[in-house]
């Protein structure tokens, strides 16, 4: 928003320094100098055209210059925008008093909410959660923070921390699976992977493959020493991890049966192997389920993505996740951690406050937006505040507020000094 610069704007400076002076004579025409000072005082809007809707016709192209004469400029009211814009919403749903989005865009779609620390990224995630929960979808999350713990969220959210109340087995991954995140996250190396899959046969043969008989067959088996070594050292870890237990959680019932809560996952505090380990087991079961039509679609929110997955592995699954019914939403607050791919293929982005320019082009280069709107909106949002754009704002560029989801208390940056203030 501008001044309006009218010509000779210096003289009019001048004129209002030297108001008092010069508007005496008017004093006693009281409309003339209203006027004056409404003259004085106008601003001017400079806007971008995102939409035209012309009446009685569906069409947003706006290729044309409407005419000067047969338009008004004027400010639509809320009702107004929409009914122009909210009534074309297949799944209107409210995540504010004043704002709404497309919910069923979000489905088969992906999704990517990006900002700076503490503007609101989580408050979103965790308000869409209890939407799609509330029109009967499901959601799945990985949660690195450990922000869903709260009892007061237990009606919502089911969570699953790995070592405390989720356990692993090698039956449970099925041997496939566990010899390669062997290789892919253990490292380890092919001429071990041979030994290790003669004795996950034999084990499984006898109907006693668990860790411990597989940790107790490499111990006391006889080959080679350089493979022996090689698969103990990467047992122990696992062994000591607390992640593997006989009495594995059954993941396959809790996915087939857990519909009205999120199921978390809470990967805080894991070191980044093991949670490469716990997120790679559990997407591929839901892929696998998914596949074999055995659960219903799901809903992904993946917090810090990059931090638990490769880029490959993203890619992959992204690539197949339409087809086989799993919606993702990327929540991060480093924009250039995600990959390029997910840019270019999102359906819906959320951006919530970014001062970092460099952020800022990246977004836009990679994105269905322009980086003038992009510019301008971004850095200036204040908390809870976000510009959406995609399919769930019907392709229309708009800042919307999020509330705030009072029961959801957690999240936000730890302060000792503020903690101590309210102590006292
Ligand atoms: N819509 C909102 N209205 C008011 N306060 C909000 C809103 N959204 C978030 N907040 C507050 O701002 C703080 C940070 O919110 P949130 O945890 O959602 O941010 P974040 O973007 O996820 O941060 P981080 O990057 O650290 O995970 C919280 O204390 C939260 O209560
Ligand atoms: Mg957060």
């Amino acid at each position: 928003m501008n001044y309006l610069s009218i010509p000779g704007e210096v003289e009019e400076i001048i004129r209002i320094s030297k108001r008092e002076e010069s508007y005496y004579v008017l004093e006693e025409d009281e409309g003339l100098k209203k006027i004056l000072d409404e003259l004085l005082d106008s601003r001017i809007l400079v806007c971008k055209v995102r939409a035209a809707f012309s009446l009685g016709d569906e069409n947003i192209d706006f290729q044309w210059a409407p005419s000067r004469i047969g338009s008004k400029i004027y400010e639509p009211s809320n009702e107004e925008l929409r009914e122009l814009v909210v009534s074309k919403y297949l799944l209107p749903v409210k995540i504010s008093e004043s704002a709404e989005i497309d919910l069923s865009a979000l489905d088969g779609g992906l999704t990517l909410i990006v900002g700076r620390k503490g503007s609101g990224k989580s408050n979103l995630s965790k308000t869409l959660i209890v939407r799609i929960i509330e029109h009967g979808g499901r959601c799945l999350v990985f949660d690195i923070n450990g922000e869903y713990e709260p009892t007061a969220m237990r009606s919502k959210f089911l969570v699953l921390k790995p070592g405390e109340n989720m356990f692993l087995s090698i039956a449970g991954l099925g041997k496939e699976l566990f010899i390669t995140l062997m290789e892919t996250i253990m490292g380890l190396p092919p001429s071990s992977v041979w030994e290790l899959r003669r004795i996950l046969d034999s084990l499984e043969n006898r109907g006693s493959l668990n860790l411990k008989n597989l940790w107790n067959e490499v111990f006391f088996g006889k080959f080679n020493d350089l493979v022996k070594e090689a698969l103990i050292r990467r047992l122990t870890v696992l062994k000591e991890s607390g992640l593997f237990s006989d009495e594995a959680t059954d993941l396959d019932k809790l996915l087939r049966e857990v519909s009205d809560k999120a199921i978390v996952i809470n990967l805080r505090g894991l070191p980044k192997p093991f949670r490469q380990l716990i997120v790679e087991t559990v997407l591929n079961k839901v892929v696998k389920m998914l596949e074999d039509g055995e659960i219903k679609p799901l809903f992904l929110f993946a917090e810090e993505a990059q931090s638990y997955l490769d880029e490959k592995t993203w890619e992959d699954y992204i690539t197949r996740m339409r087809h086989i019914g799993l919606s993702v939403v990327f929540i991060t607050n480093e924009p250039d951690s995600l990959m390029k791919f997910v840019y270019r293929q999102a359906d819906n982005c959320f951006i919530f406050s970014l001062m970092n320019e460099n952020d800022l082009s990246y977004i836009s280069k990679m994105s269905k937006i322009d980086a003038e709107s992009l510019m301008s909106l971004v850095p200036t949002l204040p908390v809870g505040k976000c510009l959406a754009f995609g399919n769930v704002t019907n392709n229309i560029p708009m800042v919307l507020s999020v509330e705030k989801e009072n029961v959801f208390r957690t999240g936000g940056t730890r302060k000792v000094l503020l903690e101590a203030v309210s102590r006292n």
